[in-house]
């Protein structure tokens, strides 16, 4: 007997649970935009090479492009759409929004679940490849421009917002406490509307 191609999977996207069957060679980003309409993550280069395809798997920074959608079962996935709370901007949303860290807004998704990312790496204290001293005694270095930079290097934008994006990722980054940087969209929830069900 041939061995399967595809397979009936649940995705755990935004607090929510999606079940769709999938070809084993979908990626996670086509799953998204094609299979399921959260189009808010956005294909760039579809290489690994862009960040315009971000999103977050269990709070980490994951190119959806290079991710497969029957390996990111059983994980939390968080996408653009489940950044805000409601109505309420997330404050990276707010700070990109005043601070212009876009102009076309293509890359602006990517940027925006990348910097969640940074920002509570960093605030863990986590450090770079230009913090200067890497010791656990040193702590939690500054959040320089270059250290924005870098932590921020996966994202490219072609419209060049380079130096709004790295004041916007400053700006959330001081008005942000760990404990309202992740959406609670991370958890999954326990029900499947029927909406999403329609939707495999
Ligand atoms: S579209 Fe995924 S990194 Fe460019
Ligand atoms: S704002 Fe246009 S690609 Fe970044």
């Amino acid at each position: 007997m041939a061995p399967s191609t595809s397979s009936a999977i649940t995705l755990n996207i935004n607090g929510e649970k999606y079940m769709l069957p999938v070809d084993h060679r979908t990626t996670l980003l086509d799953a998204l935009r094609e299979r399921l309409d959260l189009t808010g993550t956005k294909k760039g280069c579809d290489q690994g090479q862009c960040g315009a395809c971000t999103v977050l798997l269990d709070g980490r920074r994951a190119v959806a492009c290079l991710q497969l959608a029957v390996a990111a079962e059983g994980r939390a996935i968080t996408t653009i759409e489940g950044v805000a709370d409601g109505d309420r901007l997330h404050p990276v949303q707010q700070a990109f929004i005043d601070l212009d860290g876009y102009q076309c807004g293509y890359c602006t998704p990517g940027q925006i679940c990348s910097a969640l990312a940074v920002i509570e790496e960093h605030a863990a204290g986590w450090p770079s490849a230009v913090t200067d001293d890497v010791r656990p005694e040193a702590g939690v270095p500054a959040l320089t421009a270059e250290e924005i930079r870098e932590r921020m290097s996966g994202n490219l934008c072609r419209c060049g917002a380079y130096v709004s994006i790295v004041k916007a990722v400053a700006r959330a980054a001081e008005v942000t406490t760990s404990e309202i940087l992740m959406p609670e969209a991370s958890m999954p929830a326990a029900t499947m509307s029927e909406d999403k069900e329609s939707a495999a």
